[in-house]
């Protein structure tokens, strides 16, 4: 068995910068924007049918941090010439954005048989695995008659192609579960499909509506898709170095699952003592046991995993950068860049 470090020795939240931006600051552009699409929230998803209604104000009444629609604001504004007025239409993509993100969470929760999601009982652990995919459904139905109003069939592709995405995505990730052949173009792909994809579609989108030229909405996409990535494997660091109370959902899962993300990957690579022995707690699956999970993920945390996994992070955050360069200068632009930051240090 391996000797650990100590781990006041090496203490990987101070690896992860915890210097964390105020988002309210970043998002302050788009401050009432952000106030119609909650509205829009609040307003369209009821139910005459009291257990309906419950459960639609169970999975918004959490709230969430509203990430995916602030970019959707962003870059729709930072994409605007003085001939084209911002409008209804840039409000729809922000709330579809952000019904499809709810609703692939309420299936996730079911995929991991989660229990807790943003601080609450998740849907299927209040009620049940059946009534949660019925659910999410109904909020996928939902976000396709946004798709449906905004009536632009270019947009209408880009969101079902992040539908199927995230469908393969999630299946990509189920045959990884407890691989230690996981590569980290496999891990990178995993990631696009079920997260990136969704950040870049909102990213370019309201550049689409606007009529932008190419140039313009490939530097939003690559942008979106850079900021996911980072947020993704910033997730990823998470769920081995967070605290479950600060994140509202359950640390550790992700490696009690058999899934291995860049942390654990990196690891792996290192074909030393300890990667030796986090290679026997995944192929036995003794990482599904609190023992043997606490065990692996002392082993990461004390290992050089988590500083590269940041750096990783920090890769993807300075490409989404550069791919703002070509965007005009704008308060907007400013918090796009900002976000990357905001990401790169959240805590939550
Ligand atoms: C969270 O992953 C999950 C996603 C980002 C995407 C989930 C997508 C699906 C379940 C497919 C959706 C279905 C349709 C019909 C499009 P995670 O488990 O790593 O994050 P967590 O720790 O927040 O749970
Ligand atoms: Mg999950």
């Amino acid at each position: 068995m391996t000797t650990l470090k100590n781990s006041a020795e090496t203490s990987p939240a101070k690896v992860h910068s915890l210097q964390a931006l105020d988002l309210s600051q970043i998002i302050e552009p788009v401050k009432d924007d952000l106030l119609v699409v909650e509205e829009w929230l609040e307003t369209n998803l009821v139910d005459d049918n009291p257990f309906i209604a419950e459960l639609l104000s169970q999975v918004f009444r959490a709230g969430g941090k509203r990430i995916r629609p602030a970019v959707v604001l962003l870059s729709s504004h930072a994409s605007l010439d003085a001939s084209r007025p911002f409008s209804r239409l840039h409000i729809i993509l922000a709330v579809l954005t952000e019904l499809i993100h709810a609703a692939s969470l309420v299936h996730d929760d079911v995929i991991d048989s989660a229990s807790l999601r943003r601080g609450q009982e998740t849907v299927n652990r209040r009620w049940n695995d059946r009534v949660a995919v019925l659910m999410g459904d109904l909020l996928f139905a939902q976000a396709s008659i946004c798709l449906a109003r905004i009536m632009n069939p270019v947009v209408v592709g880009i969101y079902g192609q992040v539908l199927g995405d995230l469908c393969a995505g999630e299946i990509r990730q189920m045959r990884q579960q407890f691989s230690t052949e996981l590569t980290f173009p496999d891990y990178i792909k995993k990631s696009i499909n079920k997260t990136a994809s969704l950040f870049a579609a909102g990213a370019h989108s309201g550049a689409i509506l606007n009529a932008n030229p190419d140039a313009s909405v490939s530097a939003l996409k690559e942008y979106g898709l850079n900021l996911g990535l980072c947020f993704q494997i910033v997730d990823d660091l998470l769920d081995v170095i967070g605290e479950s109370n600060k994140m509202g959902k359950m640390a550790g899962s992700d490696l009690r699952g058999g899934v291995l993300t860049a942390p654990a990957l990196y690891l792996l690579e290192e074909k030393s003592a300890a990667s030796k022995r986090l290679e026997e707690l995944v192929r036995s699956r003794d990482v599904t046991s609190d023992e043997g999970s606490e065990e692996a993920l002392s082993l990461i945390r004390n290992s050089n995993a988590i500083e590269r996994t940041s750096d990783l992070a920090k890769e993807f955050a300075n490409k989404g950068r550069m791919s703002l360069l070509t965007i005009a200068p704008s308060n907007y632009r400013d918090s796009l860049e900002a976000l990357l930051d905001y990401v790169l240090t959240r805590a939550n």
